[in-house]
């Protein structure tokens, strides 16, 4: 797929994960988009730890699970664990503003560029920000105090999306304008 609009639209919110495991080369290339993405500063603020081990995967599935949301997060044949780091922002600017001023669209944007990519390679992917961090962080075995942004699921999607499902978004007048 050549045309990044298309790409762009054709990704969603994958729900129905297919039993066929995922390769592990392509999970790095979707980590390698990631790292590629832009950040304030250049700071990266970010680290991922991508779960695959089954049982280990089973019980960070089980974090994402309450009040009956998520349980599609139990057939994903990984899961991206994006974690917030300290950002070290140029000396210049460092005094003027608190160094994890840019973290959160740093990390957006980060685990966009996953998302494209492993929609470009045929992966169907789900953004998670319900969690339960302390759990995960004792199974991760990080910090308590661990910032977190963002869990995404990964797997084949178990069929093609239902073009029928049109993806809900406000018109372009109410959110942008030209002057
Ligand atoms: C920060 C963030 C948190 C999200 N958390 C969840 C979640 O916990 N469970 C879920 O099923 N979807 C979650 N989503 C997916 C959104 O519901 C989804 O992106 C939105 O409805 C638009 O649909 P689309 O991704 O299919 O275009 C999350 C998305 C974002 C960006």
């Amino acid at each position: 797929m050549s045309d990044f609009l298309e790409l762009a639209a054709k990704r969603y919110s994958c729900r129905n994960f297919s039993d066929k495991p995922v390769e592990r080369d392509k999970l790095e290339k979707c980590l390698e988009a990631a790292r590629l993405a832009p950040s304030g500063c250049n700071a990266q603020p970010w680290k991922f730890v991508m779960v695959v081990d089954p049982k280990t995967l089973e019980e960070v599935a089980k974090t994402t699970q309450q009040l009956g949301l998520n349980e599609h997060t139990s057939k994903a044949k990984a899961i991206l664990v994006i974690l917030e780091d300290h950002a070290k922002l140029m000396p210049k600017v460092a005094p003027l503003l608190d160094s994890q001023v840019f973290a959160k669209g740093d990390l957006g944007g980060a685990a966009l560029s996953f998302c494209l990519e492993a929609e470009s390679l045929g992966l169907g992917t789900c953004m998670l920000g319900l969690f339960d961090r302390p759990k995960l962080s004792e199974l991760l075995d990080l910090p308590l105090d661990q910032r977190y942004f963002l869990l995404v699921a990964v797997g084949y999607p178990a069929k093609e999306r239902d073009e029928a499902r049109s993806k809900p978004r406000k018109p372009f007048n109410e959110i942008a304008r030209f002057v």
